[in-house]
């Protein structure tokens, strides 16, 4: 198959597998393990953060920080495409028994004036308005970067009415490629902040989350409490470390493949509308005199080819690493077939 349904389908490399050959390793949950450390001290610095812990996913660095930052009844601020709410099981609920408060933001993104709107007074009769959740970039609404003075105007917002903030930062690193504005600019109000190896970096295994040195000792609790606590994670972590030295400048080609791949959609008639393209996600609508996007991703996979559907008109395509010009040919011809 060739895959445009995520950069969660990267396989690792011959040269990140080698990475782990020689290395040592130890226990994690005893700050053992060296790689692992190094690894954490990384992205601690990445953020300019003091603290950061290694995770088995991205799911579980966003429900942790859930977990720490707010109490049972409390409410969490972010916009309606978030992935803490459309595809993390309804852990905020389940695990931490808050509610969400989605707000319907443009491009996955909330003004200053929203949040505050939004912020409830304190009141015996109201939940608490305890924590903004940002996503950079943010998924659904195509890899949409956040400007740097936008997150800092909406964390200052959230720190004077009293709330915590933290950032779902699965795909900051392509922020960071494509602007040359570094990830530590992007989190700094912000009181947690996590990175995904598993997506553009190329790994199998793993996410880093960051914050404050009390932040990171709650979040071991919840990490050990939810069976998030490994043993030798050196065999991962090396090859988040490969990761950061080898596969961060490449994400440009992603995001320039991306680009190539939404112009030649604007071009098709059967497509309605093109989400702008700034990092490695696309995601586009197909005009109402086609079939539904179910269909169209049924005919694409018959032709070999994955993509996600996101809504009954509308599809997002992947650019990562396992793919190239040659792939995103077949899928531009197979589109032009169908909506050409
Ligand atoms: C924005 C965002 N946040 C969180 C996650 C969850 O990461 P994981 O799949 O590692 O649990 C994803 C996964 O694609 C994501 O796109």
């Amino acid at each position: 198959m060739i895959d445009f349904y995520s950069d969660t389908q990267t396989r690792p490399t011959r040269a990140m597998r080698e990475s782990i050959l020689d290395i040592e390793t130890g226990d994690e949950r005893h700050d053992e393990d060296p790689k692992t450390l190094e690894l954490c001290e990384r992205v601690a610095g990445l953020f300019g953060m003091e603290k950061a812990v290694f995770l088995p996913s991205g799911t579980m660095c966003n429900e942790i920080a859930i977990a720490v930052h707010c109490k049972p009844g409390d409410e969490v601020i972010c916009t309606r495409e978030s992935h803490i709410i459309f595809a993390e099981s309804g852990g905020p609920a389940a695990l931490s028994g808050v509610m969400m408060h989605p707000i319907d933001g443009d491009r996955g993104m909330l003004t200053p004036e929203q949040l505050s709107a939004a912020i409830r007074p304190r009141s015996s009769h109201a939940p608490r308005s305890r924590l903004l959740v940002c996503e950079q970039t943010a998924n659904l609404a195509g890899g949409a970067i956040w400007p740097a003075e936008q997150l800092q105007a909406v964390s200052e917002t959230a720190k004077t009415a009293g709330l915590a903030t933290h950032l779902d930062g699965a795909r900051i690193l392509n922020a960071q490629v494509a602007t040359g504005t570094p990830a530590t600019t992007y989190a700094s109000g912000f009181d947690s902040a996590w990175i995904a190896f598993t997506k553009g970096l190329g790994c199998p295994v793993g996410a880093v989350l960051a914050g404050s040195r009390e932040f990171i000792e709650e979040a071991w609790l919840f990490k050990r409490r939810w069976g998030g606590a490994m043993r030798q994670t050196g065999v991962l972590t090396a090859m988040c470390l490969y990761a950061l030295d080898h596969n961060v400048d490449r994400l440009a080609d992603d995001h320039a493949l991306a680009r190539k791949i939404g112009t030649r959609l604007e071009r098709m008639k059967g497509v309605a509308d093109v989400l702008p393209v700034e990092t490695n996600i696309v995601i586009f609508d197909l005009s109402p005199k086609l079939p539904e996007a179910r269909d169209v991703a049924s005919s694409l996979r018959a032709r070999g080819i994955t993509v996600t559907v996101v809504g009954k008109r509308r599809i997002r395509i992947v650019t990562h690493m396992g793919v190239g010009s040659a792939e995103a040919e077949i899928l531009i011809s197979a589109l032009e077939e169908l909506a050409g």
